[in-house]
């Protein structure tokens, strides 16, 4: 743990930019990277923003997956992930737009969409590192809880829990927010090279404990970090104040 949300992000920014340059990504061989959306991450993209302004990183090699998507919902909707990733990262980067992958939650086929994600993934050779952040309910990307620990990218529906908590980005009113999301699975990303999960403040104490110390089960999902052989999670004092 660290002091203060910031230090979290200074050393999720910097683990990344060190991942990327040790690997020396080239077009033929870049860096895949997974991605989270929620408020917790933003810090770390404005610092990685602002080390690939100041040259001391580039995103040319680096091929993205982001984690989850909302189902329905515009992907011009400012709340939609693909907004948000573009509006805090991509675009101001020098990532090529092909490099980008985005769950499509509006396709006609959804079954076709996760399936086709997936592969794409493994076409890569799979993701070198998931980043990820951590629901209050301990879900990581959108496994809520009772999620099998063997799922694959998926359409899931999201919790009352889970929509009360994100409805703070939809004017508050929780009929706003989309009732289920497509998700990559526990399996999905149990095969990343490694894990990264943020947690900061005290309403993320419970899904660290069971992260850390619970049994690996499906209701708290992020539990499943216990059978990764390289899953770290960076966090401030608040997060383990229930270890
Ligand atoms: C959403 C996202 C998760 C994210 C979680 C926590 O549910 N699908 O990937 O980890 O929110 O978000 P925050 O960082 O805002 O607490």
């Amino acid at each position: 743990p660290l002091d203060i949300p910031s230090h979290v992000a200074k050393w999720a920014a910097l683990h990344i930019i060190n991942r990327i340059k040790a690997f020396r990504p080239t077009a033929d061989q870049p860096f895949v990277l997974g991605l989270p959306t929620g408020g917790t991450p933003v810090e770390t993209y404005k610092l990685l923003i602002e080390h690939y302004k100041a040259g001391n990183i580039s995103f040319k090699n680096v091929v993205t997956f982001n984690m989850d998507e909302y189902v329905n919902l515009p992907k011009e909707h400012p709340e939609s992930y693909y907004s948000f990733m573009h509006k805090h990262f991509f675009e101001h980067i020098d990532i090529p737009r092909e490099n980008i992958n985005l769950l499509d939650g509006n396709a006609k086929c959804i079954k076709t969409e996760c399936e086709s994600y997936e592969a794409k993934m493994k076409q890569y050779g799979g993701v070198h590192l998931f980043m990820g952040g951590v629901g209050n309910d301990g879900h990581i990307a959108f496994n809520e809880p009772a999620s099998s620990l063997a799922s694959r990218t998926r359409e899931q529906a999201l919790t009352e829990e889970t929509r009360i908590a994100n409805s703070r980005f939809f004017n508050n009113d929780v009929n706003q927010v989309p009732k289920s999301a497509l998700t990559v699975g526990i399996a999905t990303l149990m095969e990343a090279k490694e894990i990264m999960v943020l947690a900061t403040g005290r309403q993320k104490a419970l899904a660290v404990q069971a992260a850390v110390e619970g049994n690996v089960n499906h209701l708290w999902t992020i539990s499943c970090l216990q059978l990764h052989p390289n899953a770290i999670i960076v966090c401030d004092e608040p997060a383990v104040m229930e270890l």
